[in-house]
C-alpha cells in the first residue's frame, strides 16, 4: 500500500475580525476549533492608517489560550515593540521589510528570546529585497492585499512572488514558512496552496464564515490543502 504524505495548510484566523465584544468568548472558542495560530494584526497610525491592539490585550489573551501568537508588526519603529511583546507572551514576531533598515538585528533580537522571527512584504515590494535576510527568518508573510484593513480584495499577482520564492527556499535548504495575508477566502486559499503557501491567515472569511462554528470552518481550510494535492 502506497503512503500518502498529506499537508494539512497552518490555519491562523486574523484576530482583527473578531467580535471585539466577546472577545473572551471568541477565544474560547477558537481554543476548541483546531486552529493552529492567531494572527495579532498591530497597527500604529503611521505605518498604515488605522489603529489596532498592543502589547497589554497580548497579555490578556495569553492568559486564555496557549495559541501560537503570530504578531504582525504594521508599525514604524518595530524595535520598540519587541520586548513587549515578548514580555506579553508572543511566540512570533514578523516585521516588514519595507520600513526597516534593522530588520537583521531585529530578527535576531527575537531569536535570541527564543520566539519565531519573521519577515514581511507588501504586494508592491519584490521579493529581491528578503535576499538578505532570508537565512534568519523562520517565516515570510506575503500580503495580499496593502496593510491597514480586513475585508479587502486578494492581489492575484502576489502568487507569482509566492512560487519564486519557494524556489529559492528549497533551492538554498532553507526553513522557512510561507504565510499569506489579506483577503483570502476558499478560493483564493485553494489558490495560494497550489502556489506553495504553508499557511493561511484568514480574517473575516474565517468570522463570518457561514459554517458559523469555528472547528467546522477550521476543517473545513484544513481540507483545500487535501484538494490541492490531489488535483
Ligand atoms: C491586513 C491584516 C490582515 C487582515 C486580513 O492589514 O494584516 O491580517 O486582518 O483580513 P482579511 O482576511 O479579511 O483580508
Ligand atoms: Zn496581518
Amino acid at each position: 500500500m502506497q503512503n500518502i504524505m498529506i499537508k494539512r495548510p497552518i490555519i491562523a484566523p486574523s484576530l482583527l475580525s473578531a467580535d471585539f465584544l466577546n472577545l473572551g468568548e471568541e477565544i474560547e472558542n477558537l481554543n476548541n476549533s483546531g486552529i493552529d495560530w492567531l494572527h495579532f494584526d498591530v497597527m500604529d497610525g503611521h505605518f498604515v492608517p488605522n489603529l489596532t491592539f498592543g502589547p497589554m490585550i497580548l497579555a490578556q489573551i495569553r492568559q486564555k489560550t496557549k495559541l501560537y501568537l503570530d504578531v504582525h508588526l504594521m508599525v514604524e519603529n518595530a524595535a520598540q515593540y519587541i520586548e513587549p511583546f515578548v514580555k506579553a507572551g508572543a511566540d512570533a514576531l514578523s516585521f516588514h521589510i519595507e520600513n526597516n533598515p534593522h530588520i537583521h538585528k531585529n530578527i535576531m533580537e527575537v531569536k535570541s528570546h527564543n520566539k519565531k522571527a519573521g519577515v514581511v512584504i507588501n504586494p508592491g515590494t519584490s521579493i529581491c529585497a528578503l535576499e538578505g535576510i532570508l537565512p534568519f527568518v523562520d517565516h515570510v508573510l506575503f500580503m495580499s492585499v496593502n496593510p491597514g484593513f480586513g475585508g479587502q480584495k486578494f492581489i492575484p499577482e502576489t502568487l507569482q512572488k509566492v512560487c519564486a520564492l519557494r524556489e529559492i527556499i528549497q533551492k538554498n535548504g532553507y526553513k522557512i514558512t510561507m504565510i499569506i495575508d489579506g483577503g483570502i477566502n476558499e478560493a483564493t486559499a485553494l489558490d495560494a496552496l497550489r502556489a506553495g503557501i504553508d499557511g493561511l491567515v484568514i480574517g473575516n472569511a474565517f468570522f463570518k464564515h457561514p459554517l458559523k462554528k469555528y472547528d467546522k470552518i477550521c476543517t473545513h481550510y484544513k481540507s483545500l490543502k487535501y484538494e490541492a494535492e490531489s488535483n
